[in-house]
């Protein structure tokens, strides 16, 4: 960690899990910390479930300005903290908590990271240009059904292997009839006038099973992203781009998501440009 050049007074958040050492987000930070020459640290903090609530509690003792929360303490995270926002109540996890004058505010920046990522890589993409199939109902699934139904989405096609899980996501975050869930074998047919295709499954990433899904039926201009970013060009991105479909990868997700924080802790609206991304990839 390069903490050299802080001063007695610099900001310092971190990043809980367990384990946390995959976490790129250490360096993200870093590398906009050096960016913006700012005077803070952002450290990978290893702890144990059962440690988490009084480790999270401590953060604000030791006068860190927040933290990020990553797997598995998300939904630990939305009971220990003072008060959460709307949007992290509704997904169901805290991903970043801002400490102030010792209360630990809980929030939650995956749907924004979501959509900030297809803005920005998909500025033609529209939410009214039609519906959105979303693959998979877990945790990702929850924070990208929210964030396309806030932007107006006019329809969602939910499909999940586990028809159930579909179900209940659909049940606790739709209000207003515009999520339909429909079966895994159906994918393929619903993909018949959609504007958006979604990942959220875990099929495709590296060491996981490809996602079996043939695009013949996907309107030839409707938008293509995955979530998954390792590989960078997903199996079903590198099919997508094959036909002529515009794509995003999954990447600008996790990059913009953290601006969230970042703005917080440190008080710098950091950018996401090809720089931030080269330091994320790097080994
Ligand atoms: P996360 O919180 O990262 O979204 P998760 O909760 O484990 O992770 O969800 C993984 C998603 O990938 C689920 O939608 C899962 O489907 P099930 O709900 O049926 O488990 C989906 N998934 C994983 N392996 C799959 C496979 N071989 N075929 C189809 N879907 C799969």
């Amino acid at each position: 960690m390069k903490t050299h050049g802080l001063s007695g007074k610099a900001r310092v958040a971190a990043v809980l899990g367990w384990p946390v050492s995959h976490s790129r987000s250490p360096r993200l930070h870093g590398h906009w910390l050096r960016r913006y020459g700012i005077d803070g640290a952002y450290v990978p903090l290893p702890v144990r479930p059962e440690a988490f609530p009084r480790a999270l509690r401590a953060l604000a003792d030791l006068g860190f300005a927040g933290c990020n929360v990553t797997v598995p303490h998300k939904e630990a995270a939305l009971a220990a903290c003072d008060a959460v926002s709307d949007t992290a109540r509704a997904i169901g996890a805290v991903n970043t908590v801002v400490i102030r004058d010792g209360r630990l505010l809980g929030d939650n920046s995956d749907a924004f990271g979501f959509i900030e990522n297809l803005r920005q890589g998909a500025p033609d993409w529209r939410p009214l240009a039609g519906p959105a199939v979303v693959l998979g109902a877990g945790g990702a699934a929850r924070a990208v059904l929210h964030a396309l139904l806030q932007a107006g989405v006019p329809e969602l096609r939910l499909v999940n292997r586990t028809r159930a899980r579909a179900e209940e996501l659909a049940a606790a975050l739709d209000r207003d009839g515009r999520l339909k869930v429909g079966d895994w074998d159906e994918r393929e047919a619903l993909l018949e006038g959609a504007a958006l295709l979604v990942n959220t499954t875990a099929l495709g990433m590296s060491g996981q099973p490809p996602l079996e899904l043939s695009l013949a039926r996907l309107p030839p201009e409707a938008q293509v992203t995955d979530i998954v970013y390792s590989p960078l060009e997903t199996p079903l991105l590198a099919k997508a781009l094959a036909r002529g479909n515009p794509v995003v990868d999954g990447l600008g997700m996790l990059l913009h998501q953290a601006r969230l924080g970042f703005r917080q802790w440190f008080g710098t609206e950091p950018e996401v440009d090809a720089a931030l991304r080269r330091a994320v990839l790097e080994d």
